[in-house]
């Protein structure tokens, strides 16, 4: 019979504990005959204590049976051919141990540090669902990613603990990055207006996030009326805005001359056009019809503009106006999928994120988090040259948070991703990954990483996440909950599709 809330009982452990850091209890006890295992790795505990509650976390179970510590005498009984179980009760001898490590002590509602251990003989419960959650520091107004792993308690993070400092979503594919940055969106949306909306900007690169305006029957929100879509190929990023330095970005090879004779063709047409917009070809042109100055210099430009060019990218307007279409509590969806060129999405992040940074300064629109798929494309690790996007997404990395520009950037590789971003990111969230260059290059990212929180990332199953940094007070575990509108799917799989090209062809 399971008594109430009672776990097991603290014991006195040859490594000197139980002490502040660590302790060790013998699960069940002499009334609680258990069958199932009632604790788990990754689960609270509580201590009550006269200076208050302790709240630990299980950080490993071990089973052991002083029995079979006994190595020669089980090897001579297992010569005999005997069995065990009917000559000794070794049944009754085996025994759970497990490790706990206290977090705080909770009293009067605070959360404090442990400066006195707990007493070998205390009991240790599971904790109450109402002080487990102030502990760790949900708050109910937050986001609601899912619930506690090994307990039925609500997983709500605070708005600002979590975008004022950015979030990284890391794991490996198909661990449910994308599902978990829906289920985000999804509760960003669903905020009401006295409690805060953000805009929210989704670059969205294989086009998968389209699915959020549809809501499941059974979900009972509506998302479809703040939902706006945008296919990459109608971008169009405002030429006039643009000077010399802008386009040296683009073609990093331009010399330090072909800058200066850019500035003045630039000066000289912005002059001519007497305030009214102009486009690229508008600028080629004034290039290609100045009389003055040297051929090969004019030359140089007119290649690396007509390469600018070619992107179909570069218009006399920007489309869309993003001071208008950046609203509270709306998102919109930039759908990457029918663009291939590397460089021309990088260079689309960067003029979408540099004008963002811009308005938001000017806080002409609302609070913004910027959300990045396939981070390390747009902000490699790699020197600068090989990404546009990364100077102004590092920019923002480190001063985002003054302006109240928030990110949540998503990546597989999290080796690939820049330092700079990465150790700028305030909350982690992290999922499966077992690729062991991932997992060193996160533990040196981050000092809130420790070896036995890396362990249990490589462990953890589709759906799981362990949150770490700001957005909680401590790490925790969560089982993200089930998103409320649709995924957008792929079609069907390989063996289907090749099945079906054998029998109709290509047509
Ligand atoms: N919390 C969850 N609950 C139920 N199903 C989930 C959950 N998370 C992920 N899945 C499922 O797992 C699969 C992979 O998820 P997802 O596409 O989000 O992975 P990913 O990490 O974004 O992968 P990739 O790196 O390839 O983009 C999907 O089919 C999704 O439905
Ligand atoms: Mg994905």
């Amino acid at each position: 019979m399971i008594i109430s809330d009672i776990l097991g009982t603290i014991v006195c452990h040859q490594d000197g504990t139980p002490n502040t850091e660590k302790f060790y209890f013998i699960v069940g006890g002499l009334d609680l005959q258990e069958e199932r295992t009632p604790v788990h790795i990754g689960q609270y505990v509580s201590v009550k204590t006269d200076e208050g509650l302790i709240i630990a976390h299980v950080e490993k179970v071990q089973k052991t049976n002083r029995y079979f510590s006994q190595i020669d005498a089980v090897s001579d009984f297992t010569r005999t051919g005997k069995p065990f179980s009917g000559i000794f009760p070794v049944d009754r001898w085996e025994y759970l141990l497990a490790e706990a490590k206290p977090l705080g002590l909770f009293k009067e509602g605070r959360v404090q540090r442990l400066t006195y251990p707990p007493s070998p003989g205390a009991q240790v419960r599971i904790p109450d669902t109402k002080v487990l959650s102030d502990f760790l520091g949900f708050s109910a107004q937050g986001l609601h990613l899912g619930s506690l792993l090994f307990h039925d308690i609500p997983a709500i993070f605070n708005l600002t603990r979590m975008f004022q400092k950015h979030v990284a979503l890391l794991a490996m594919s198909g661990a449910g990055k994308s599902y978990t940055a829906a289920v985000m969106i999804e509760e960003l949306l669903l905020r009401r207006s006295e409690d805060g909306r953000p805009a929210i900007l989704i670059l969205d690169v294989h086009g998968e996030y389209s699915g959020l305006e549809e809501s499941h029957s059974s979900s009972g929100a509506k998302f479809e009326d703040k939902i706006t879509v945008i296919r990459s190929p109608l971008i169009e990023l405002a030429t006039p805005k643009l000077n010399s330095t802008d386009f040296a970005r683009y073609s990093p090879e331009m010399s330090g001359i072909q800058v200066r004779e850019l500035t003045r063709i630039i000066r000289t047409l912005r002059k001519a056009r007497k305030g009214k917009t102009y486009g690229l070809d508008d600028l080629i042109a004034a290039i290609e019809n100045d009389p003055s100055g040297n051929v090969r210099t004019r030359e140089a430009l007119l290649g690396w503009l007509d390469n600018l060019h070619r992107l179909r990218l570069f218009g006399r307007t920007s489309t869309p106006n993003w001071s208008k279409i950046m609203i509270p509590g709306k998102a919109v969806i930039l759908d990457m999928s029918d663009t291939i060129s590397l460089r021309k999405k990088q260079i689309i992040a960067a003029e979408i994120i540099q004008q963002l940074f811009y308005l938001r300064r000017e806080n002409e629109i609302p609070p913004t988090i910027v959300l990045v798929e396939e981070a390390h494309q747009f902000c490699p690790e790699a020197r600068r040259g090989l990404a546009y996007s990364k100077g102004i997404l590092e920019t923002v990395a480190r001063e985002g948070r003054k302006y109240n520009l928030g990110l949540a950037l998503i990546s597989q590789r999290p080796v690939r991703l820049s330092t700079t971003v990465l150790s700028q990111c305030g909350t982690n969230i992290f999922l499966r990954i077992t690729n062991p260059n991932d997992l060193d290059h996160l533990k040196s990212s981050s000092e809130q990483i420790t070896r036995s929180t890396l362990a249990s990332i490589s462990s953890l199953s589709v759906g799981e996440a362990l949150v770490v940094g700001q957005g909680t007070r401590f790490p925790v575990f969560i089982k993200v909950r089930p998103r409320l509108t649709k995924e957008t799917g792929f079609g069907d799989d390989f063996e289907t599709v090749a099945k079906r090209f054998d029998k109709e062809g290509n047509r």
